[in-house]
């Protein structure tokens, strides 16, 4: 029963056991300690990853995520992520972070917003492996917990998968996370499994795949293909928080459960009650439900989206919820949109 160890031991234990495991991706301003708690009570994840601490010289670990671990209501391992180039910063922050009730540390060198990149942290530090080398020298010596990291394939083309690799190979990570698009390409597809394959045949440490993994039978052929021990969902979770139960019923050989409309009517309300800012205008309450509304609206046919993105108060935003989801169609909310073939041939 790992849930019921302390997280540094549930983490190896889940990591260390034969099944794959399933882990809810980092996303900034949505996966706070609410949202881990929802998602957990529809099935959730094994692993939880924070929004990333921002670090540099003068940074202190920012409150509302150390509460979100500290108040951490899912029973599940918490990894803490980190975001910054500075070593002596990153070093005094993680060691600050490890006295915490986490599982791991975790840098992000993945971030593709030019903000981030552009002051080479986050996905800007792909192009400096020997920097990236000494970081991870640096934190591995000062983490006396597991250390993890999460990357893209490279910065600009998927050729400096094979510099990087060996040089995550050699800092005894406790586990990599690759997001198999490279920084340049945002979020667009084809995402690149093969290269995750590569990554699980080079390190020695477990890999979790993560892009795009957006239903049950999808999940199976990303573990298929790309040979991992566990799968990070980023916006499918957002988009469906059932997704990690029909994972593990598909695995184990038995039907996917569908939410019906009304489910997903009770979801969003659920998330109206635990994110709507209610000391906030409703204006201001409507827009915060879109950073989720955005993603699940993908999954709701017809003009669903296009509505809610227009919702100014909370009678019209509850008002369009009702007119599209008072109904009992079971609901694959798979991304509507044509998309190419997610899985790329190895
Ligand atoms: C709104 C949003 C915020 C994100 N914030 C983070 C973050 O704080 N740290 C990080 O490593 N990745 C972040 N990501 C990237 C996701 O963790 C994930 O790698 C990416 O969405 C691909 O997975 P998916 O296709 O399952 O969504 C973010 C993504 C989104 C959509």
């Amino acid at each position: 029963m790992t849930a019921l160890l302390p997280p540094v031991e549930a983490f190896r234990a889940i990591l260390a056991r034969p099944a794959p495991f399933l882990t809810l991706a980092p996303m900034q301003e949505i996966t706070d300690g609410a949202f881990w708690s929802l998602v957990h009570s529809y099935g959730g994840a094994d692993i939880y990853w924070t929004e990333y601490f921002r670090v540099h010289a003068d940074s202190t670990p920012e409150k509302k995520i150390v509460e979100a671990i500290t108040r951490n209501t899912t029973g599940r391992p918490v990894v803490a992520q980190m975001i910054g180039n500075d070593i002596a910063a990153l070093v005094r922050t993680a060691r600050v972070l490890q006295t915490l009730p986490v599982a791991a540390v975790d840098l992000n060198l993945g971030c593709p917003a030019p903000i981030v990149y552009r002051k080479c942290a986050g996905g800007g530090l792909l192009r400096e492996p020997a920097r990236i080398d000494a970081i991870l020298g640096a934190l591995r010596e000062a983490i006396a917990i597991p250390f993890t990291v999460k990357t893209r394939v490279g910065f600009a083309s998927l050729e400096e998968f094979d510099t990087l690799l060996p040089i995550f190979a050699r800092h005894s990570l406790d586990a990599l996370t690759v997001h198999a698009r490279t920084v340049a390409q945002l979020y667009r597809l084809p995402v690149h499994y093969e290269r995750i394959r590569q990554a699980v045949e080079c390190m020695p440490c477990p890999v979790i795949a993560n892009g795009h993994v957006y239903s049950a039978a999808q999940a199976e052929e990303v573990l298929r293909v790309t040979a991992a021990r566990g799968l990070m969902i980023g916006r499918a979770a957002i988009r469906s928080p059932w997704l990690f139960a029909q994972i593990r019923q598909h695995l184990a050989g038995a039907p996917v459960a569908y939410p019906t409309g009304r489910d997903v009517w009770t979801y969003i309300r659920a998330l109206w009650d635990s994110q709507a800012a209610f000391d906030k205008p409703e204006k201001v309450r409507c827009e915060r439900m879109k950073k989720f509304l955005n993603y699940l609206g993908e999954g709701v046919p017809g003009q669903f989206l296009h509505r809610i993105r227009r919702a100014q108060t909370a009678a019209e935003f509850h008002g369009i919820c009702a007119e599209f989801l008072d109904h009992d169609t079971p609901m694959p909310l798979e991304p509507l949109v044509p998309e190419p073939l997610a899985v790329t041939p190895s």
